[in-house]
């Protein structure tokens, strides 16, 4: 590990997908916070006050640059913030590139840059529900390190089940799986986030990919669809220090519409 005390003392946060929607939001918030933020996307945004790196997820050689480059600059970061995603109407390989494999490899290789006390938090979806009874299905997926090894597993899975259902599922649950040995490791915290529908240029496609009548199911219910600062306060809460004993978790936020739908109305 050569990440050095440097006489910047502001966390250092890697935001994944900040080009965009949620990312973006995070982003800032992080920077209003005070932190000294890196936004890392495909697309380059203009006007930013972060500092950017462009890389597309898929080339886990830029990938693998990026992590040389944070490990061996003395900046000192604290935090991952993986919120980069594709909707279900691209192409498989390439979903479980972004949505999984991306964060899979730059969570393993920044667990031993970031600094102890710090924490990797990952946006998901509540479309990753059923990662529970998917474990076992997922085992593959969880241990592919490459693109090729990600597209022979797929593959092998039944073409009809949602690839971005699968991509979320593996994100929630390889997040658990590592989240214990990471603390004891590392002293890093890694917790997922799992937005219900919400207002960013994405959602056009999952009403493409999830149809209008679930998408429409889900905001009739909640009221409305969630909006950019009803989810990027969570993750910057999880990569806090009041999180601190918070570990291992997949947080829905979605104004309950899921939890509701796993055990039924109450009357009050
Ligand atoms: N908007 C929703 O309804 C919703 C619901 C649940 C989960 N999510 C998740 O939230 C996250 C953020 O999505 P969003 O809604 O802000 O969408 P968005 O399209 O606004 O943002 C996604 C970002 O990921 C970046 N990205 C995509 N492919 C990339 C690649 N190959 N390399 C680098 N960056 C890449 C995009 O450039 C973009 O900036 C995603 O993981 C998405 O799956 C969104």
């Amino acid at each position: 590990m050569s990440a050095t005390q440097t006489s910047d003392k502001r966390r250092g946060v890697v935001v994944v997908g900040a080009g965009s929607g949620i990312g973006a939001a995070v982003a800032a918030r992080f920077h209003d916070q005070g932190d000294r933020v890196l936004g890392v996307d495909v697309r380059f945004k203009e006007d930013t006050p972060w500092e950017q790196v462009v890389l597309d997820l898929r080339d886990l050689d830029a990938v693998g640059a990026l992590i040389k480059r944070l490990d061996s600059d003395g900046q000192g970061w604290d935090v991952l913030a993986y919120v980069a995603g594709i909707p279900g109407t691209f192409d498989a390989g390439d979903v479980l590139r972004v949505n999984f494999l991306g964060m899979r490899t730059l969570a393993l290789g920044l667990l031993p840059v970031l600094r102890s006390g710090g924490a990797i938090v990952s946006v998901a979806s509540v479309a990753g529900l059923a990662w529970q009874v998917r474990a076992d299905a997922l085992a593959g997926l969880l241990d592919a390190s490459t693109g090729d090894e990600v597209d022979a597993w797929q593959a092998s899975q039944d073409p009809g089940y949602a690839v971005y259902s699968t991509s979320k599922e593996a994100s929630i649950l390889f997040s658990k799986k590592i989240s214990g040995p990471s603390w004891q490791k590392y002293g890093i915290r890694v917790n997922t986030v799992s937005p219900g529908p919400t207002d960013t240029p994405i959602l056009g496609d999952f009403k493409k990919s999830m149809g209008d009548d679930t998408i429409e199911f889900v905001r009739s219910t909640a009221g409305r669809h969630g909006s950019v600062d009803d989810i990027a306060p969570v993750v910057t809460f999880l990569a806090s220090d009041d999180a601190r004993w918070i570990n291992g978790q997949d947080i829905q936020v979605d104004a309950g519409v899921i939890a509701g739908m796993g055990v039924g109305p109450y009357q009050i």
